[in-house]
């Protein structure tokens, strides 16, 4: 059990309901109407219980505070009838601005340090709960949940003090942080002209086979975390030519694979310019030196942007600036472009209704469209917040000619959606399949992101081993480096069309 402080119950007020349902009718323009929201989306996050959105700014709706009130806004919004509920939080005592987030295994939302910089508070489904401090406060933080079930963090000088956040972790059944003193911040440094407040930011963490982390990025120089013992640092190979990636985005889009998608960033946090650069990363046994394969750049520069993981394993770029500048939305790259696995190229999309810079959030929707919201949160009160978001519908979602509707194929029936890492999963379609080869099936972990870092989100593509013409036996990867244990995303696709997801609890393999 979790040792927990009193709590009280936090007020909650419906302030807003989207009385329609506003699908886009053609693929030229697949933005959605914009949706209000009571405050600006900095950090958004699926609700694996519940399926739904969460979202947060700071201690107030539009803008943030240094002096650390303990109080955070957020806001659910229900993915079924579009209402936003704001709920004031403030029994954790935190304000959950610029922090850790990472999806545990029994998809709990667990954020770590920001504003209030040692604060830990865990998100249920239902209520907040304050857990342990963590033992060095920090704000920019990445943290990942690992292959045991604890959660690793590193870096955040921008909160609780400037250097020395080496790296620690939380096991969540015992509510304690615990410092790995084999695992030093100090190989991760970027060379930022803003200088060590910034250098140890958003780190590009991934949990991989054995309890191991690789740290991607956003320093050219990778390195391996095995958080095993006091923890250990392995050297794991330099980014190809790139530079310092800061605020950059890396997906991991083909787990199964080892493959992690790398794009854009920064040499410095804030006024350096934008790289289009893009790397494909190849990651095998943890400690192992990772390939690096440098791929044809994106078409636009891009800093502060989001890339979000789809069902058919192409990648969508969204937001950010070619010359980045915190607070502002000048050079605002407006033209999303998606990356497609087969080709290794981007394709440009229709233009962004509003610009997606600083603090603007994406993330994969169950119904496989996009939320993409947020942006601005300055520290006075400016003319560039987003108070909103809008929906994103890619072009699977039409025939070729952009303009008639694509058949979804519909999953009626899952009788084991809670399995083991390496079990099997039973899936029943609702009209039979003429053509397997027509058919597959891909899982997409349920993810959180705030300031460009998505730890959760990763994709496997699952095959079926046996098949009737309307049930397919799903042979599940057996390592829970790939399969992370925690809640997924299911889909099945017919011709690349996508089906709405189905969810699936992947619990950890029997020891
Ligand atoms: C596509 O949809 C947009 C927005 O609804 C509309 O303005 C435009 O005319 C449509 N284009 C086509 C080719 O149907
Ligand atoms: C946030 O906005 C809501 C209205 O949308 C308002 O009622 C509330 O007082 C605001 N909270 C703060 C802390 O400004
Ligand atoms: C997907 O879900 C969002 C959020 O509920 C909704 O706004 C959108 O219309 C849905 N789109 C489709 C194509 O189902
Ligand atoms: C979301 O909306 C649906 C439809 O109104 C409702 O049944 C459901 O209880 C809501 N979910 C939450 C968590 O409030
Ligand atoms: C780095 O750039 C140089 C000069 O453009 C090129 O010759 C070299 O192949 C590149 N190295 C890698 C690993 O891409
Ligand atoms: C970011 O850069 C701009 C342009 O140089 C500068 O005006 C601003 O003060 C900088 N902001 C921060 C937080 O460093
Ligand atoms: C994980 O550790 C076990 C025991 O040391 C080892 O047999 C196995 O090969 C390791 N797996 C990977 C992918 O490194
Ligand atoms: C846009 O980028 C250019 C090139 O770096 C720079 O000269 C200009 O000041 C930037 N404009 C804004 C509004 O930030
Ligand atoms: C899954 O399907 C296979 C093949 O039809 C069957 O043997 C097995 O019992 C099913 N498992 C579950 C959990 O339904």
């Amino acid at each position: 059990m979790y040792a927990l402080r009193p709590f009280f119950i936090a007020f909650g007020l419906i302030i807003g309901v989207v009385s329609y349902e506003h699908s886009p009718t053609n693929a030229s323009y697949p933005w959605s109407e914009r949706i209000d929201f009571p405050l600006i989306p900095v950090a958004v996050s699926m609700i694996p219980k519940s399926g739904n959105l969460l979202v947060w700014s700071a201690y107030k709706n539009e803008t943030f505070g240094v002096d650390a009130s303990g109080v955070t806004q957020t806001a659910i919004y229900n993915l079924t009838d579009g209402t936003v509920n704001r709920y004031s939080i403030d029994h954790t005592e935190h304000d959950m601005f610029c922090p850790g987030i990472s999806l545990d295994f029994q998809g709990n939302i667990i954020v770590s340090g920001g504003d209030t910089e040692e604060k830990t508070s865990i998100y249920d489904g239902q209520s907040w709960k304050a857990a342990a401090d963590m033992q060095i406060p920090r704000g920019y933080q990445a943290s990942t949940t690992i292959t045991d079930g604890r959660i690793f963090t590193i870096g955040g000088s921008f909160s609780g003090g400037i250097g020395g956040k080496n790296g620690e972790i939380y096991d969540p059944e015992a509510d304690k942080w615990i410092m790995l003193p084999g695992c030093s911040a100090e190989p991760m440094l970027t060379n930022d002209a803003g200088g060590l407040y910034r250098s140890d930011n958003h780190a590009w963490l991934f949990a991989w086979s054995n309890g191991s982390v690789l740290q991607a990025g956003p320093s050219p120089k990778m390195h391996w975390f095995d958080t095993r013992g006091n923890g250990f640092t392995t050297f794991a190979g330099t980014r190809a030519n790139d530079s310092d990636a800061m605020t950059g985005t890396a997906i991991m889009y083909d787990a199964g694979k080892g493959k992690i998608l790398t794009l854009g960033g920064a040499p410095s946090y804030n006024d350096s310019l934008a790289t289009s650069n893009a790397h494909i990363i190849t990651v095998r046994k943890p400690g192992e030196p990772v390939s690096v394969e440098t791929l044809d750049n994106m078409h636009s520069a891009r800093a502060f942007a989001n890339s979000v993981i789809l069902p058919d394993g192409r990648v969508f770029v969204v937001g950010g600036q070619s010359h980045p500048i915190v607070f502002t939305d000048g050079n605002s790259s407006m033209v999303p472009e998606m990356w497609d696995p087969k080709t290794k190229k981007f394709t440009e999309l229709p233009a962004l209704p509003t610009p997606r810079n600083y603090h603007s959030t994406a993330l994969l929707l169950p119904n496989a469209t996009v939320f993409v919201g947020g942006g601005g949160l300055c520290p006075w009160k400016c003319d560039i917040n987003h108070l909103d978001a809008h929906i994103y519908t890619p072009p699977y979602f039409f025939e070729s000619d952009g303009v008639t509707p694509a058949t979804r194929p519909i999953i009626t029936h899952i009788p084991n959606p809670i399995l083991k890492v390496g079990q099997t999963l039973n899936v029943t379609l609702s009209k039979p399949v003429e053509s397997y080869q027509k058919l597959t099936f891909s899982m997409i972990r349920m993810a959180s992101s705030t300031h460009t870092v998505n730890t959760d989100q990763r994709r496997v593509n699952v095959s079926p081993q046996a098949a009737t013409s309307t049930l397919f036996t799903l042979g599940l990867p057996r390592d829970p480096g790939v399969l992370l244990p925690g809640y997924w995303h299911l889909f099945a696709m017919l011709n690349g069309v996508p089906s709405i997801a189905e969810t699936i609890l992947v619990e950890p393999p029997l020891a």
